[in-house]
């Protein structure tokens, strides 16, 4: 076997443990709501010094910096602030979805090195707009192409060569795949409504796979000498959630396209990483959250379904190493993820979870929502409208909305309906 050889089986080998311990991490998980244990919440309206936030420049000033501030070092890792000048170029333009929308395809990528990473954005505009239109950015799991079987979607070089390695899809056809997962993207019923859709494959701004950030995007960020993110710097998905805000940098110059009017959504990891970048980056006008679970809208203290020593052991690239310090030591934690919901604050904020996703701690998901809510009344009078876990289908909106569907990890055309409904009333 040579160097190449014993590489991929390394890869092959350590993605099936993966696998399997996440299945078995999956059955062992404590889903008995008895045996949830007492904590007590970080409360978000004390600052650290015990200051009480009793009014919005507080909060601006002292509290939100603070909390961000520990997110960033103990959770997701800082965001280096050094900038990397990217090219952004429209590769392609035209009718598309039988003249339904008008797709744009953009590529960006750094300007010193043209060719890698290169991320592209796909964007369907509704055709009958009149004028700049508010848009959804989501990223997506398994490649652009694979959101509409629309055969003018470009298929990225990196699904070919990074896509590839995992070996279930090592003997796969691209074009077989597309429109693959085109039941979690109600592009219709978004273009419909008057919104433009923007998406970008997550892999192309970092492969997601513990390589010590030699791929996507870290490396441009080294300083002389680094060759790995420091403890408290950002693992992977603090680099999605970088090219999210760089996919708004283009939304932003778009004629087409309102960029003060763009929600910014994911579902699962892309969950987490929505959140992330929603409460990193203030541009984005709405955040959603999507069965996003442990490290996303789920609390960690209450230690049910998947908790962080188990996220921190199947997905070691993740988060920063500094959350290591909490895998069964949750109550250390300074923060906990209402907190990061509260982050988002004023902006209207969306957490929703399935029935069948205990994994993801659907309660976990809605107590977060409920304990954000006295962050929000303070700023805009205005919090969860539910001191209870609402019925299955039974959502509850407004400026921080909540619901739990019927059905399993998944986004459905339902989960879009309820967006759709209020960013129209806070987007439109
Ligand atoms: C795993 C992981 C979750 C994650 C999910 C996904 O189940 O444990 O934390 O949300 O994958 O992204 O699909």
């Amino acid at each position: 076997m040579n160097r190449i050889q014993s590489g991929w089986m390394t890869l092959l080998l350590a993605g099936a443990c993966l696998i399997a311990m996440n299945v078995h991490s999956q059955e062992e998980a404590n889903y008995d709501e008895s045996k949830v244990p007492s904590f007590t919440l970080p409360d978000p309206l004390f600052c650290q010094d015990g200051t009480k936030v009793d009014n919005a420049g507080i909060w601006t000033n002292k509290r939100r910096p603070e909390i961000y501030a520990l997110f960033a070092s103990q959770v997701y890792g800082k965001t280096p602030d050094k900038k990397v000048e990217l090219t952004f170029e429209v590769f392609d333009e035209g009718e598309a979805l039988g003249g339904k929308a008008i797709r744009r395809q953009v590529a960006f990528y750094p300007k010193a090195e043209p060719h890698q990473p290169r991320m592209e954005l796909l964007i369907y505009i509704p055709k009958a707009a009149s004028g700049p239109v508010p848009a959804f950015v989501m990223p997506n799991f398994q490649g652009n192409h694979t959101i509409n079987a629309d055969p003018g979607i470009h298929i990225s070089s990196n699904w070919m060569t990074e896509f590839r390695k995992d070996d279930k899809n090592k003997d796969t056809d691209p074009e077989s795949t597309r429109g693959k997962a085109s039941s979690r993207w109600s592009v219709d019923r978004i273009l419909d409504a008057g919104f433009a859709l923007a998406t970008i494959w997550y892999y192309d701004i970092d492969p997601d796979y513990d390589d010590g950030f030699q791929n996507g995007i870290h490396p441009l960020f080294y300083d002389a000498g680094q060759n790995e993110p420091r403890p408290d710097q950002w693992g992977s998905i603090g680099a999605w959630a970088w090219g999210l805000s760089r996919a708004l940098d283009y939304l932003e110059s778009d004629q087409d396209i309102d960029g003060s009017r763009v929600a910014v959504m994911g579902h699962s990891r892309l969950g987490k990483t929505a959140l992330w970048a929603g409460a990193s980056d203030e541009r984005f006008a709405m955040v959603i959250s999507n069965d996003s679970g442990c490290g996303g809208a789920a609390l960690s203290r209450r230690r049910f379904g998947e908790t962080v020593n188990r996220i921190n052991h199947a997905f070691p690239h993740w988060f920063c190493d500094n959350f290591n310090r909490y895998n069964n030591n949750e109550d250390a934690l300074p923060v906990d993820q209402h907190m990061l919901i509260a982050l988002c604050a004023p902006r209207p904020v969306y957490v929703a979870s399935a029935q069948d996703d205990r994994w993801a701690d659907p309660r976990g998901e809605f107590l977060s929502a409920k304990y954000a809510s006295p962050v929000y009344r303070l700023l805009t009078g205005q919090g969860l409208n539910a001191s209870e876990m609402p019925d299955v289908n039974q959502p509850v909106q407004g400026r921080v909305s909540y619901h739990i569907r019927t059905g399993k990890h998944d986004v459905t055309d339902y989960d879009w309906e309820q967006y759709i409904n209020v960013a129209s009333r806070f987007l439109k």
